[in-house]
């Protein structure tokens, strides 16, 4: 729409202003503002910027591959993947306590973005401009973030101080790597941002994709996070997403975790045999900003078809319950 196409352009060009022949760095996290704010930069200074995204293994089925395909085919974005699984896992190894979890996730987060910051601004990334390009020896100056106008009231709305609330953003960083920073998304609300991604062109599973937490599936373990775990819970939350968006319920829903219960077993039987396997637990949740919410009331049928393709598709499942649990008292996620 018009509105959006006039603040697409005057960002751009803002950014553009701001940034001149320096170059820039942003991290992308598979959510909606980074992406969106990855974007729009993008638009404005082309190959001056580089994004980096961190693979910890802790995101849903499809989410990396939209970002290392989808996403790259339709910016033009010059992107550095880190694979980070292996460390993040053993970063996490026997780890059960929430806040430990959050903390270890955190903390890696900054630490592999720190490295890949390094090596980009050192020019050894292989993302970095090839020499001989008007941008290789120019150095890197700007941070990318994905602030919102909610997130710069919540902050105390000074300007460009790099205090965000979510221990996920990249905020502490060390002395040397000071950056900077451009925040093209800071006077907009989540809805103005999903427009302006949309106007971008970007895909829709990352325009509409639902708040995800920055620990991701790391805290949607309830016990220890291991490979296998991971798989498991991967392809329970696949189904039931897979699930919501063939019944149209997407955009009505605010949430949906799916939560392995890892460390509780129940009998079960299926076929001939008994089987001793693990619960999962369906947290759809209606919301207007996450401080409250209620439970999803989704129709039977489609819990009946999710609770039956999990059991049937995912062997080590052969539970299914929902979580009839409002908030507060309840939270939204089980960590
Ligand atoms: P709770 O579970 O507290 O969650 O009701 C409220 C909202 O915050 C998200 N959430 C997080 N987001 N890092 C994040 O970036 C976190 O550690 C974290 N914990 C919860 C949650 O998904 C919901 O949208």
């Amino acid at each position: 729409n018009w509105t959006m196409v006039n603040i697409a352009d005057e960002s751009i060009a803002a950014v553009r202003e701001q940034v001149g022949h320096k170059r820039a760095i942003c991290a992308l996290s598979g959510g909606v503002d980074s992406a969106v704010a990855a974007a729009l930069v993008q638009r404005a200074i082309g190959d001056q910027l580089t994004c980096v995204f961190v693979d910890h293994g802790l995101l849903r089925k499809g989410e990396p591959e939209q970002v290392e395909k989808d996403f790259v085919a339709v910016t033009g974005v010059n992107l550095h993947v880190v694979e980070a699984q292996d460390r993040f896992l053993a970063a996490l190894d026997g780890v059960t306590d929430p806040e430990e979890k959050r903390k270890i996730i955190g903390r890696e987060f900054i630490r592999v973005f720190e490295e890949a910051a390094r090596e980009i601004v050192a020019g050894t990334s292989g993302a970095t401009p090839q020499d001989g390009s008007p941008e290789a020896d120019e150095p890197v100056e700007f941070l990318v973030q994905g602030t919102l106008y909610p997130d710069v009231v919540e902050s105390g709305g000074g300007t460009g101080a790099a205090n965000i609330k979510s221990h996920h953003n990249v905020g502490g960083l060390p002395d040397d790597l000071q950056f900077k920073l451009i925040e093209p998304l800071r006077s907009l609300f989540k809805d103005e941002v999903r427009a302006l991604g949309e106007q971008l062109g970007l895909p829709s599973e990352i325009v509409w994709r639902q708040p995800f937490p920055g620990p991701g599936l790391g805290i949607r373990i309830i016990g220890a996070v291991t490979r296998d775990r991971l798989d498991i819970l991967r392809d329970a939350d696949a189904i039931a997403r897979e699930e919501l968006t063939n019944a149209g319920l997407d955009r009505d829903i605010w949430q949906f975790p799916v939560v392995l219960l890892a460390d509780v077993r129940s009998v079960g039987v299926q076929g001939d045999g008994r089987t001793y396997g693990h619960p999962i637990v369906l947290r759809p949740v209606t919301s207007e900003d996450a401080m409250t919410a209620d439970w999803a009331r989704l129709p039977y049928e489609v819990l009946q078809r999710i609770s039956t393709r999990i059991t049937n598709e995912v062997r080590e499942i052969n539970r299914v319950t929902v979580d009839i649990t409002s908030k507060p008292p309840g939270t939204i996620e089980w960590e």
